[in-house]
């Protein structure tokens, strides 16, 4: 709820409240966390007194700028922490002396022109204010009160007569009156993104972003701020995300007089915009949230805004296709024959979508060339795209398809007829990536081509899914077709934009996955066209857990990209079993990337197993609400492990995922404390059947056998090929309350000796799965007195 009394603005959602209030000139932060009952005087900052070398705006206030919380800070007028803008206006000069004129709400959203928004907010609130040069800020807030999330971002308008150039227009400033905070970024590499590095803020600044032209797997930009004590479940913290796939800064300021000042936004590097009289500047939403359940709390209530405000379409709610995707199965070195026959097996299976990768087009038999050129490789291919789907539709699978629409090979028919479109710093030969360019986005012509190459090749087949790749950074930026070069990353985002809008909106039965060398573009601007991303192309179950772990921060399973792979894993060569590879995938979108042909006749029949089992609780998998029980980067009695949980929103489901890493030998597990149960009702526990390799027991084989076998020898293999081990069974019924406080007591774990029904066999990167369903009664009210 938006409510404006004098000179009090209240911005309401279910749980939180951000207040602010007119003081003189400027409009000050008076609390935003949990929703409290506002007072004016009780919240100002008393300032009485002045130290030192203070800095004080004549006339307007008594202190200096740098002891107060403000919405927007006015720039060169004594506030040496760094603001949301910095502009230079016609005469060279670069104070801006922002005045608040007033605050006004607005019954239609305010969409920012040329990026992507969250959608169905309740209320937007427009905060108002003026230089005396003539530039204009407006500070839009947006609410969105089920799910506690405000966004919120700057417009600005040159309202003088002469040219003002933006040099940065950051969305977002939140200035919080106290400085004990842990900072968590979510930082990584290819293969290995988003994994949360907490420190404790000191005095000074943390800086941190992308420069890359995409929002990164180096840095993204979702982050978030606790305050001391705050953990998993419980305590105060800040979350904050943006709503945007560029180059962004993130900055975490401390100030000398103990607040701390968030800034998010566009990367100001190299920006810069210069405003014509009249015209007009948007930039994307930040999105902030807080709770007092502690990291949890700030990622259910993304997850939330995430399903209902950011994804859109038909797919937004709609459970996603088990998908077989070829890459890893066979690379570039297929043809159809080879294709159908994993088609033929995945849909034995259980599989629904097979997804053709790269390498269908053009001559590209590797990563040297052809993008761009989508035209089929009919030695692949020869009945073409739509030969292949309408085959994989009469077996009863729908297509998907691979794309990398934004670049171009120099090795392609399009680099040959339109060199000028790669973009290139003239005079400097531009720098590869993968033997790829960027196509110029800044250039109409070239959204044009895209959307309408895209939108044919869209016509062409019976495609019902797209994987939109991006495989390089940007670099050598540079666009003839702009007059000022500060525009470029933020055009180029505006081009993408539009193209997306446009190829999407006119498929709207088509489920687009995004792709950036696995998550190198996991955003919230890419899921406001596209349901889902490809989280990693790290397939490994152990790193699995530790990126699902991290993107979980701020993403919910419903638009990760999760598939079982071989082992020894492509990327790590590690060994998993291939149950721990599948309750890994179950949390998110599952899909299998391996040659399912090869698989031996028990490991088909383990994979049918598992793909009947997810699809039995695919809405609980995919929609439910997440529980993070423990941590795969905090190392654990017993070794390294990880469980999560997702439970329904009526909490008469669950599902428990319980993982090992490097186990500990003869060590005990203590219970694992499930969460988001209803407390007052009775769940029946049951763990899911797996299988286990015999092989995995190695020569301890011959210590139960009747006879002596070589265990690496072709009988074991044989006999490992049709016949696995049962994993121990565990049911029983247990009240939430007790599975929430006592916690879950698994059965032991192997420790050298027992294979029987009471001894869980978990060797490293082994995991569990537990399925929980509310028994029909209700227990009985509690006693009184009893908490
Ligand atoms: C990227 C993707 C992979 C695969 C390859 C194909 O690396 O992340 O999943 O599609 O491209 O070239």
């Amino acid at each position: 709820m938006i409510r404006l009394d004098g000179d009090l603005i209240c911005l309401e959602t279910d749980h939180t409240g951000y207040y602010m209030a007119r003081r003189g000139a400027l409009l000050e932060t008076l609390h935003y966390g949990t929703k409290i009952q506002p007072d004016v005087p009780a919240l100002r900052e008393k300032t009485g007194a002045g130290y030192g070398t203070d800095v004080v705006v004549a006339g307007a206030e008594p202190d200096s700028l740098l002891h107060l919380c403000l919405e927007l800070t006015p720039d060169g007028r004594g506030d040496f922490r760094m603001g949301m803008v910095s502009a230079r206006f016609a005469d060279g000069s670069t104070v801006c002396d922002w005045a608040f004129c007033g605050a006004e709400q607005k019954e239609e959203p305010l969409p920012p022109a040329g990026l992507p928004a969250a959608w169905g907010g309740a209320e937007t609130l427009v905060n108002t204010f003026t230089t005396t040069k003539g530039l204009e800020a407006q500070l839009i807030y947006t609410l969105y009160p089920a799910c506690d999330v405000i966004t919120r971002r700057l417009r600005l308008r040159n309202t003088g007569d002469a040219p003002v150039t933006i040099l940065r227009c950051l969305s977002s400033q939140l200035d919080l009156p106290r400085r004990e905070y842990t900072l968590t970024t979510f930082t990584g590499a290819w293969a290995r993104e988003r994994r949360p590095q907490a420190a404790p803020l000191t005095e000074g600044v943390r800086e941190f972003g992308s420069r890359t032209g995409n929002s990164s797997h180096y840095c993204n930009p979702f982050f978030q701020l606790a305050e001391p004590g705050a953990g998993e479940d419980s305590g105060r913290v800040y979350g904050f995300n943006l709503i945007y796939s560029g180059s962004h800064l993130e900055r975490v300021e401390t100030g000398p007089y103990g607040k701390t000042r968030v800034l998010s936004g566009i990367q100001p590097e190299h920006f810069s915009w210069t405003l014509a009289p009249g015209e007009m500047l948007d930039t994307p939403e930040a999105v902030l949230t807080f709770s007092r359940q502690g990291t949890g709390g700030v990622s259910r209530n993304l997850h939330r805004f995430v399903q209902r405000h950011i994804v859109r379409g038909p797919w937004a709610d709609r459970p996603r296709p088990v998908l077989l995707n070829n890459w890893e199965a066979t690379y570039f070195d297929f043809n159809e024959g080879k294709l159908l026959r994993l088609a033929k097996e995945a849909k034995k299976l259980g599989i629904e979508l097979f997804v053709l990768d790269d390498g269908w087009f053009g001559k590209r038999d590797s990563d040297t060339c052809s993008l761009g050129d989508y035209t089929v490789n009919s030695k692949k291919l020869p009945g073409g795209l739509a030969g292949l789907g309408h085959k994989l539709n009469d077996l009863g699978l729908a297509f998907g398809l691979w794309v990398e629409p934004e670049m171009v090979s120099p090795d392609s028919e399009l680099y040959r007829s339109h060199p000028d479109w790669a973009v290139q710093t003239p005079g400097i030969s531009p720098a590869l990536s993968r033997h790829q360019l960027v196509l110029d986005l800044c250039r109409p012509e070239v959204q044009d081509y895209l959307i309408g190459q895209l939108n044919a090749l869209l016509d062409s087949a019976p495609i019902r899914y797209i994987k939109w790749d991006m495989n390089r950074h940007m670099t050598d930026c540079y666009s003839p077709v702009l007059a000022e070069q500060g525009r470029f990353s933020l055009c180029w985002m505006q081009g993408l934009y539009r193209v997306l809008e446009q190829v999407t909106g006119s498929h709207p039965e088509v489920l687009f996955e995004s792709c950036a060398s696995g998550g190198n573009r996991f955003d919230l601007g890419m899921l406001c066209y596209m349901p889902q991303i490809w989280t990693s192309d790290d397939t490994d179950a152990w790193e699995r857990m530790k990126i699902q772990s991290g993107t979980s921060g701020g993403y919910p399973q419903s638009v990760m990209g999760c598939h079982v792979a071989a082992s020894p894993n492509h990327q790590t060569l590690r060994t998993s079993q291939l149950e721990a590879r599948f309750d890994v995938a179950a949390f998110g979108i599952l899909g299998y990337e391996l040659d399912v042909t090869r698989l031996s006749p028990a490991e088909k029949s383990v994979v049918a197993a598992q793909i009947a089992f997810y699809k039995q609780h695919r809405k609980l998998f995919q929609f439910g609400q997440l529980y993070r029980l423990a941590s795969p980067f905090v190392p654990a009695a017993g070794g390294e492990s990880c469980a999560w949980m997702v439970v329904s929103d009526d909490k008469t489901e669950a599902l428990v995922l319980d993982a090992v890493g490097r186990i500990e030998p003869n060590s005990e597990t203590p219970p694992l404390r499930l969460a988001g149960l209803d407390p007052n009702r009775r769940y029946r526990v049951e763990s899911r059947a797996q299988k286990i390799d015999i092989r995995d027991f190695g020569t301890l084989l011959n210590a139960v056998l009747p006879v002596s076998v070589n265990t690496s020898g072709l009988l074991v293999h044989a006999a490992a090929d049709r016949y696995m081990l049962d994993t121990e069974k565990e049911s029983y019924t247990a009240a939430g309350d007790l599975l929430m406080e006592a916690g879950l007591r698994r059965k032991a774990r192997f420790a050298g000796t027992g294979y029987n029904e009471e001894v869980r066999v978990m060797p490293d990167y082994s995991a569990r799965l537990y399925y929980l369903t509310a028994l029909p009664d209700a227990l009985p009210a509690p006693e009184p007195g009893r908490p």
